[in-house]
Formats: structure tokens, sequence, C-alpha cells
């Protein structure tokens, strides 16, 4: 597998809500990941986007992130949990593209009470599924998240440090795997 070339990851912030603590769990994230190399990072945040608009009609302001979506091999989402399932932000922005997710990996930071978000992330997987993207096993999880936190780092760094390298190395391998296999030949969505 050509791994070269670095694997262009999306990491998306997936909670728009006001005094979110998305921001902090993202921000540690892209901060633990600099380092690590062969990524190409672009960072996504969905409260900067204008949600309530469509791709499909011209002009829109929600094209702009498209060639993005397009352009990136693998996905980070990073995610709370809401009523047992994702935001409907994430579900938003995934529903704006369709052929974009088509044959990527996609990867998920969680965060939530009990469960650590780790609800939404069972539900992403099964609309990803139908989007013939390839989620990753590994997870970096945090429950009880408003305790994980002092000063924008987490109480248990290395063991979340650990849990991100993780995460980042399924990512590489499955983002190259499907980038080589794109490259072969196309992949569509299967949906008419
Ligand atoms: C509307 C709402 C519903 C929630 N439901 C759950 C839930 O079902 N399970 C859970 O573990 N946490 C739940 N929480 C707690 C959130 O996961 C937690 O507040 C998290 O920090 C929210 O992410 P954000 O601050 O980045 O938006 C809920 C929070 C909100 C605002």
């Amino acid at each position: 597998m050509d791994s070269s070339e670095p694997l262009r990851m999306a990491v998306v912030i997936g909670s728009n809500r006001e005094g979110r603590l998305g921001e902090t769990v993202a921000q540690w994230f892209l901060r633990t990941i600099a380092p690590l190399g062969g990524l190409e990072i672009d960072t996504v945040d969905l409260a900067e986007l204008d949600l309530h608009t469509s791709i499909r009609v011209e002009p829109s302001p929600a094209q702009a992130i498209s060639h993005r979506v397009a352009a990136a091999d693998a996905f980070v989402f990073v995610t709370p949990e809401y009523n047992h399932s994702y935001p409907a932000s994430i579900k938003t922005f995934i529903d704006l593209h369709v052929e974009e997710w088509c044959g990527k990996a996609v990867g998920f930071v969680s965060y939530g009470g009990i469960a650590g978000g780790l609800r939404s992330v069972e539900a992403l997987r099964l609309v990803f599924a139908s989007l013939n993207a390839a989620t990753v096993r590994n997870t970096v999880s945090f429950a009880n998240a408003w305790n994980q936190f002092i000063d924008g780092e987490p109480i248990d760094p290395v063991r979340s440090a650990a849990a991100a390298e993780s995460l980042v190395g399924q990512m590489k391998w499955w983002g190259h795997a499907l980038r080589n296999a794109r490259r072969e030949a196309v992949l569509t969505s299967g949906q008419e």
C-alpha cells in the first residue's frame, strides 16, 4: 500500500451548541495527533457552517464545504451524545453529501455521560454503512466528559493519547487501503 503520500483526514467538530464541550475535546485531539506525521489535517467545525441549506440548490453556502469533504480520504467525527444518539448538526452535515463519503474511512472521538458517547458512535456506524463508508473499530471515548478535562487537557493524558494514537493508526491503515482501492476502481454510493 502506498502510504508515502499523507492521508488527508478531516476532523469534524460535531457539536454546534453554544458553550459546547466539543471544542475542548476536538482541540485536544488535534494537538495530540499533530506530531504523529503522515496526515494532512483539515478541521471542519460545524458551528461555522450554514447547515440550513442544500448543496443541490445553487448558489448555496454549503457548497463551500463540499470540495473539502470530497478531497478528504478519511474523517474523524468528534461527537457528543444527545438523547442516546448523535446531534442533529452531524446528521444534517452527513445528509448534505452522498458520493463524497463513499469508499472512505470514518472514525470517532466521542464524549458524553456514562456511555462516553458510544451510543452516538454505534448509531453513526449504521448511517455510514448506508453510505458505503467504512468505520474503524477503535474509538477515543470520554465518559462523564465534563469531569475529564482540566484547562483543556484530559485528566488521564497518557491513556487518552494512547487511544488517539490507536485510532489514528487504524485510520491510516483503512484510509490508505481505501484510497488505493478508489484509485483502482470507482465505488459509487449505490443510491439511485
Ligand atoms: C440535549 C442533550 C441531551 C443529552 N443526552 C445525553 C444522553 O442521552 N446521554 C449522555 O451520556 N449524555 C447526554 N447529554 C450530555 C452531553 O453528552 C454532554 O453535555 C456533552 O458535553 C454535550 O456536548 P457539547 O457540549 O459539545 O454540545 C445530553 C446533553 C444535551 C444538551
